[in-house]
């Protein structure tokens, strides 16, 4: 029996790493999505093949014992730490191991920002359960996949676990293991452009990196990040009125913070200007940042903000939001 799981990619639309620090954040779903082909093995193998994960151009670095994949998109092998962390955790829980071939592609590019490892590691878990025969509440797949991250990334919020777990639109709070979670309905019309550029670092050293900012300065730190959590309440008024001026204009002040701790670069910045100068109402870095995605708010200005975006060297990922959470895409009984 094969079953193939695919869940969805989401955009921080605001509070990224102050979420880490227990202020909340407003995530997205979108219209792209990670799949996962699984089939039990009769053995204890897991064997994973990666293909078509939208990486053109692969560098191969050989140092020592250490085999490094790099793409224009960022590197490989930290997806195939996901899935393999997703297989153990899941055995562990529901107490039963079987290994599996697993393959995995995507619509979207990996490591991109776009939250392309928890949607690996979330459909991995709903799949490696279904060929198990076994059943979990969406909050069990959303723990566990949050575990995963953790386990792979050292510190990890639970926020793209659970946006790739249950899609729609999410306001995300946690302290220690209390996650409060509010699934919203939005109905304002958010034409969001997302820009891409190569990323220099993963999301786990730019968590360290703030971190580390963070311990040298805790009183300051922790006042920007309070900040941002303001940021996000007011945000989230703002969206329940549908006032998108406003919404670009905090987009614009998180915008500013996130530079003022260090995540963003001279690239997305770039991007940020010229998306603000060819009529988004605001833009900011989108995720962990040190490259990756900037989104736009961009009401009958989209066409415009994207050319932009791509005369200053980004690629732009077309998508609507709002993406269907983890589901079963098809069980094949052969
Ligand atoms: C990464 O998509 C978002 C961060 O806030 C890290 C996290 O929430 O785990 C930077």
């Amino acid at each position: 029996m094969h079953v193939i799981t695919s869940a969805p990619g989401k955009v921080t639309l605001f509070g990224e790493h102050a979420v880490v620090y227990g202020e909340p954040a407003l995530v997205t779903s979108i219209d792209k999505r990670v799949y996962v082909r699984l089939r039990l093995r009769d053995d204890k193998a897991i064997k994973i093949s990666a293909q078509d994960l939208h990486i053109p151009g692969l560098i191969v670095t050989l140092r020592e014992e250490e085999v490094i994949l790099e793409t224009d998109y960022g590197k490989v092998i930290p997806a195939i730490s996901y899935i393999k962390k997703a297989i153990e955790l899941t055995a562990d829980y529901v107490g039963k191991f079987r290994g599996v071939d697993i393959e995995v592609t995507s619509d979207m590019p990996v490591g991109a920002g776009l939250g392309t490892s928890a949607a690996v590691a979330i459909a991995t878990i709903y799949a490696y359960l279904q060929a198990l025969k076994e059943e979990l509440s969406k909050e069990e797949i959303a723990r566990l996949g949050w575990r995963v991250e953790k386990e792979v990334q050292g510190m990890a919020s639970p926020m793209d676990t659970s946006i790739a777990t249950f899609g729609g639109f999410l306001y995300i709070k946690y302290r220690g293991s209390e996650v409060t979670l509010r699934r919203l309905k939005i109905n304002t019309q958010l034409p969001l452009v997302i820009g891409y550029v190569e990323r220099e670092f993963k999301t786990a050293d730019m968590v360290k990196k703030v971190k580390v900012l963070y311990d040298k300065y805790p009183g300051i730190v922790k006042d920007i990040f309070s900040t941002i959590g303001r940021i996000t309440e007011e945000a989230l008024r703002a969206l329940e009125v549908s006032d998108v001026i406003r919404l670009g204009e905090l987009m614009n002040i998180n915008q500013g913070l996130l530079d003022a701790i260090g995540v963003s670069n001279s690239k997305l910045s770039t991007l940020v200007y010229v998306a603000r100068a060819a009529g988004a109402l605001g833009a900011k870095l989108t995720g962990a940042g040190g490259g990756g995605c900037v989104i736009a708010l961009a009401p009958g200005r989209s066409r415009e903000v994207a050319v932009a975006m791509r005369l200053a060297g980004a690629r732009t990922i077309d998508t609507s939001i709002g993406g269907e959470g983890v589901r079963v895409e098809k069980v094949i009984n052969a």
